[in-house]
């Protein structure tokens, strides 16, 4: 990790340029997979009579998707997408024994019926923290995790919850040695790493985050009215046969237009996975990603470190690229939109109640243009009444009604 004090200041419209470029490599992944017959599909659903469409906002349209999103396995797990490994991390994640007093496992915050959150304004262990508990869905190819991004891999973000205090407020020592003593743990151990769990504690700690992250790795949220609609339009199928309430849609015509939505919210997740301070919680003490990359440097769990199993050098690069800055100071990832239904409160300290409540604060901002300190002014949305309904009619057909996962029995291991 390279510090540098005297870091040249990006100022002017870094947001401006990070937006324009989160849009321009959406729309090189548009490239990549649209086909001519998708090409077409496009000219006729704007040429209907009945679309409100515009073909360039199809285009916006269709790069929310297709949805499940294909996701590679992760270059710094050599045991991600493994299944003895994701069985091994099924279990541990739900074993109260991972914490310190025996009472708490991870899905006590990240309960699959609420979608792996807890429904809480702020997520609460051995004590309260001071955020608010994300959903673990959708989380496989992330590059950067926890609100302020502290962690550079979804297995060392797993690990940070384990020996927190206020969380599970275990150890490296106490894990190791409840794997090497329980028959059943050290059993899928030795199935999913091909060796008995090792003397040394850490390497013992590290593998079960790597276990964990690959059980995380299969958590995917369902299909929902939106994604239906958009492969509609991508078959080119008439606005007739499309099924999607016109309130829906005058709120998605906003999202990808007026609204800016979709310069952050991108992509198949409605995520770029970047870092913004949008004011929408007043939690103004926050630091947020500026804490999150120093946190990172200091973390021997790193990319940059000797556990990380990625030995082309690749996956570190993004890691030792990074270098805390004024402007990052409380800015936060931006979070997927997908089942919001299921995860009230929201915001990173948990402090709105209601979608209605969030898209009442980009009313009255101006969110592309929040932070570019180049001169030009910044112009509210002043949404109407009606626009700010429709918007959030269309959020809420980014949702389904309930979680998918369900566990699957695998037996005893021997
Ligand atoms: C006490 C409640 C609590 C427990 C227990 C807990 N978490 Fe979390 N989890 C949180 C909160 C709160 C955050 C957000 C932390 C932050 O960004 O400051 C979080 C963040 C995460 C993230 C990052 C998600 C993202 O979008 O970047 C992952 C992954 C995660 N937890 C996995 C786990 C695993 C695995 C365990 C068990 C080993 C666990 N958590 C235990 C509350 C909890
Ligand atoms: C500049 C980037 C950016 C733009 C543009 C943007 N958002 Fe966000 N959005 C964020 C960030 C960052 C957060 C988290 C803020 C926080 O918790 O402090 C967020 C949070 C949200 C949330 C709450 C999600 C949750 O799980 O807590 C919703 C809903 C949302 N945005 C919808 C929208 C809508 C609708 C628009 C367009 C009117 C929009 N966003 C425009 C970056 C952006």
């Amino acid at each position: 990790m390279t510090h540098r004090s005297n870091a040249p200041r990006r100022t002017a419209s870094r947001l401006a340029l990070r937006i324009a470029g989160a849009a321009i490599s959406a729309g090189c992944a548009l490239m990549a997979w649209s086909s001519l017959a998708e090409e077409n599909a496009i000219t006729a659903a704007a040429k209907s009579a009945t679309s409100i469409f515009t073909e360039s906002e199809i285009r916006r349209i269709l790069s929310h998707g297709p949805w499940p999103a294909p996701a590679p396995a992760d270059p710094t797990n050599r045991v991600s997408g493994k299944r003895e490994a994701i069985e091994l991390g099924t279990h541990l994640f739900f074993d109260q024994r991972l914490s310190g007093s025996g009472t708490l496992s991870c899905a006590s915050c990240h309960v699959p019926e609420r979608n792996w959150t807890d429904n809480r304004r702020r997520g609460a262990g051995m004590a309260e923290l001071e955020r608010n508990t994300p959903t673990l869905s959708n989380l496989a190819a992330g590059r950067w995790y926890g609100w302020d991004g502290a962690a550079d891999s979804l297995w060392s973000q797993s690990l940070r919850p384990i020996v927190d205090s206020r969380e599970l407020a275990s150890s490296p020592r106490q894990i190791a040695q409840l794997i090497r003593g329980d028959d059943q743990l050290s059993c899928r151990y030795r199935k999913a790493f091909g060796a008995q769990p090792a003397t040394d504690d850490e390497t013992v700690f590290v593998n079960v985050g790597k276990a964990l992250a690959a059980f995380q790795e299969t958590l995917t949220s369902g299909r929902t009215s939106f994604d239906h609609f958009r492969d509609a339009l991508s078959r080119g199928a008439p606005p007739t046969s499309w099924r999607y309430s016109e309130t829906a849609q005058r709120g998605l015509k906003l999202f990808i237009g007026k609204g800016g939505c979709t310069n952050c919210h991108a992509g198949p997740n409605f995520t770029n996975g970047e870092f913004f301070n949008t004011g929408l919680t007043k939690n103004t003490s926050d630091p947020g990603r500026q804490a999150g990359i120093q946190r990172l440097a200091k973390s021997h769990l790193n990319l940059l470190g000797a556990f990380n199993d990625d030995t082309t050098g690749t996956s570190a690069a993004r890691t030792r690229a990074l270098s805390p800055a004024k402007e990052n100071f409380g800015e936060v990832k931006v979070p997927s939109l997908r089942n919001l239904m299921l995860t009230t409160p929201y915001g990173r300290d948990g402090s709105i109640d209601t979608l209605a409540d969030v898209v009442k604060h980009y009313a009255t901002i101006d969110p592309v243009r929040l932070h570019a300190k180049d001169g030009q002014p910044a112009m509210p949305l002043n949404l109407s009444a009606r626009e700010q309904s429709d918007l959030v009619v269309f959020l809420e057909s980014l949702s389904t009604f309930s979680n998918p996962w369900r566990p699957e029995e695998d037996g005893p291991c021997r």
